[in-house]
C-alpha cells in the first residue's frame, strides 16, 4: 500500500503542464471500437482509469500500441469479444461507455454494473432509457447488463436528469443508428463536446454538442483518425487551487481557459489573481483570501468535481462560506478528514458551512474518493506540519503524476510504500 507524505507550508511557484482530460479519455477510448480502421489518440493521461480502459480494449481483441508517453494507436478491427467482465468493470465508473460503444458497433454488449467513486446513489436508468429508445432490449442479472438490438433506429431521447454519462452513451449508441437521433436536456460538459469532435473526425455527423440539444444523423462507416484529448479542466482547477492555497504563483500550461471560466470567476471572488493567456493561465495570491458561496451545477456552472478542493481553500479564507452540492447525494465524506486537520465545517445534507480559520494542521488522513484525495493534498500543502494521506489509489485514478508535478513547483511531497500490516494497524488506531 502507498501513501503520500506532505510537509506543508511551502509556496508553489513555477510552471506545470496539465495532462489530457480523464473524463474525456475514458469515453474516447471505448469510442474507438466504433471505427472500422485504427485510430491514434494523443494527450492521453497516464492514470489508472485509462490503463483499465486500455486493458479492457486489449481483452476484447483490440491491438493497442503505445507510440509515445501519452499517445496510443488502437486497432479495433479484430475485436471479437463483447463483454467487459466484473473484475475490470467494477474498478471504474466509466466502464459503462463500453455499453454504448459495443451496442453502437455490434448491436450487442455485456458489461458489469460499473464501480467508481462512492458519491451516493449512482443509477444508470437514463443510459438504459436512451438505449431502449434506440431499439435495444436490456436485461440485468447477476450484476451484468446485457444489451441486444436487431437494429438501432434514430429517435428522440429526453433525459430526465442532466447526465454526462447518459449523454455520452446515447451519442455512442446513436452514431451509426439509422436516421436522426435528437438528445434533449443533454449535458454540456467539455468532454461531451470532445467525444462529439472525436467521432466527427471519424466521419460521424453530430451537431449541437455543447448545447442541451444534440442531433446525430447516423452513418454506416467510421474511419481511422488522429486526435488529441482536450486538457483536463479539473486537473487544471485543482492546480489553480493548490497555487492559491499556498499563496503561490503558478503558470498552468496546456489548458483551455474557456473551460475554466466558472472556477476562475469563483477564485477571483475569493481574492485570487488570475491572468489568462491563449492556452495557459497564471494564478497568484498577494492579499487575503475571503469567504464566498459556491453551488455546484452541471456545466457551465461550477463543477462538482472541484467542490472538495474549493471547500478546502475556503477553510483558509476569512469569514463564513457556504458550499452547496447540486449534483451528488454524498460528496462531503471528506469533511471528517479535513476536521482532523483543524477545519471548522458543519454539514447538513447537501450544504456545508465553513468557518474560515485561516490555517490547517497536518494530520494522518484518508482519501475517500478521487477529488476528496486531491483536496487533502491541497490541505496538506497549506497546513502547518506533516500530513499523511492513505488510500491514494483513488487519486491515481484521475491525476497523472500529481506528486511529481507538485514537487516541480516546490512542494515537499513524497510517495512512500507502507507494508500492509502497518496499514492495517493504522486503520485500527484511526478506528478507535
Ligand atoms: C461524470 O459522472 C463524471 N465521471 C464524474 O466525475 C462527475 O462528477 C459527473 O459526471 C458530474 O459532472 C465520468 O465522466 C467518468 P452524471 P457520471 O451521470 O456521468 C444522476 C470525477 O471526480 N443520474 O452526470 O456518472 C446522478 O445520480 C467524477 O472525475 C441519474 O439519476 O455523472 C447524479 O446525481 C466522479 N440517472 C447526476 O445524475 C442516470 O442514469 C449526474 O450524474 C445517470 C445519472
Amino acid at each position: 500500500m502507498e501513501k503520500f507524505i506532505v510537509k506543508g507550508g511551502r509556496r508553489l511557484t513555477g510552471e506545470v503542464t496539465i495532462s489530457g482530460a480523464k473524463n474525456a479519455a475514458v469515453a474516447l477510448l471505448p469510442a474507438v471500437i466504433l471505427s472500422d480502421e485504427p485510430c491514434v489518440l494523443e494527450n492521453v493521461p497516464n492514470i489508472s482509469d485509462v490503463n483499465i480502459s486500455l486493458r479492457i480494449l486489449k481483452e476484447m481483441g483490440a491491438e493497442v500500441t503505445m507510440l509515445g508517453k501519452d499517445s496510443y494507436r488502437i486497432d479495433p478491427t479484430r475485436i471479437d469479444k463483447f463483454c467487459v467482465p466484473y473484475e475490470t468493470a467494477r474498478k471504474m465508473r466509466a466502464s459503462y461507455y463500453f455499453l454504448g460503444a459495443l451496442l453502437g458497433k455490434f448491436n450487442k454488449a455485456r458489461v458489469s454494473m460499473p464501480g467508481g467513486c462512492p458519491l451516493g446513489d449512482r443509477p444508470i436508468d437514463q443510459h438504459l432509457k436512451a438505449f431502449s429508445a434506440l431499439g435495444a432490449e436490456y436485461t440485468l442479472s447477476q450484476g451484468m447488463i446485457d444489451l441486444r438490438a436487431d437494429k438501432l433506429c434514430g429517435t428522440q431521447i429526453f433525459l430526465d436528469v442532466v447526465s454526462v454519462g447518459a449523454t455520452m452513451n446515447a451519442i455512442l449508441a446513436a452514431v451509426k443508428a439509422e436516421g436522426l437521433t435528437i438528445i434533449e436536456n443533454a449535458a454540456r460538459e467539455p468532454h461531451v463536446v470532445d467525444l462529439a469532435n472525436f467521432l466527427n473526425s471519424m466521419g460521424a455527423n453530430i451537431m449541437g454538442a455543447g448545447t442541451d440539444v444534440i442531433k446525430i444523423r447516423g452513418v454506416n462507416k467510421l474511419y481511422g483518425t488522429n486526435y488529441a484529448v482536450i486538457p483536463d479542466q479539473i486537473e487544471a482547477g485543482t492546480f489553480m487551487i493548490a497555487a492559491a492555497a499556498t499563496k503561490g504563483d503558478v503558470l498552468i500550461k496546456n489548458v483551455t481557459p474557456k473551460h475554466l471560466e466558472s472556477i476562475t470567476k469563483k477564485l477571483e471572488k475569493i481574492g485570487v489573481n488570475i491572468e489568462q493567456y491563449d492556452d495557459s493561465i497564471r494564478v497568484y495570491v498577494d492579499g487575503p483570501l475571503v469567504k464566498t458561496s459556491v453551488k455546484t451545477t452541471p456545466h457551465p456552472g461550477f463543477p462538482t468535481d472541484m467542490q472538495p478542493q474549493i471547500a478546502t481553500l475556503l477553510t483558509l479564507a476569512e469569514g463564513t462560506s457556504i458550499v452547496t452540492e447540486g449534483v451528488w447525494e454524498q460528496r462531503f465524506r471528506y469533511v471528517d478528514e479535513l476536521r482532523r486537520m483543524g477545519a471548522d465545517i458543519s454539514v447538513d445534507g447537501k450544504v456545508a458551512v465553513i468557518e474560515g480559520t485561516g490555517k490547517l494542521m497536518g494530520a494522518p488522513v484518508k482519501a475517500c474518493d478521487l477529488r476528496a484525495g486531491a483536496a487533502l493534498i491541497i490541505a496538506g500543502l497549506a497546513a502547518n506540519g506533516i500530513t499523511e494521506i492513505e488510500d491514494i489509489f483513488h487519486i491515481e485514478r484521475g491525476y497523472d503524476c500529481m506528486e511529481g508535478k507538485l514537487r516541480a513547483l516546490g512542494a515537499d511531497i513524497e510517495k512512500v510504500n507502507i507494508p500492509d500490516d502497518a496499514a492495517q494497524n493504522n486503520q485500527k488506531k484511526n478506528a478507535v
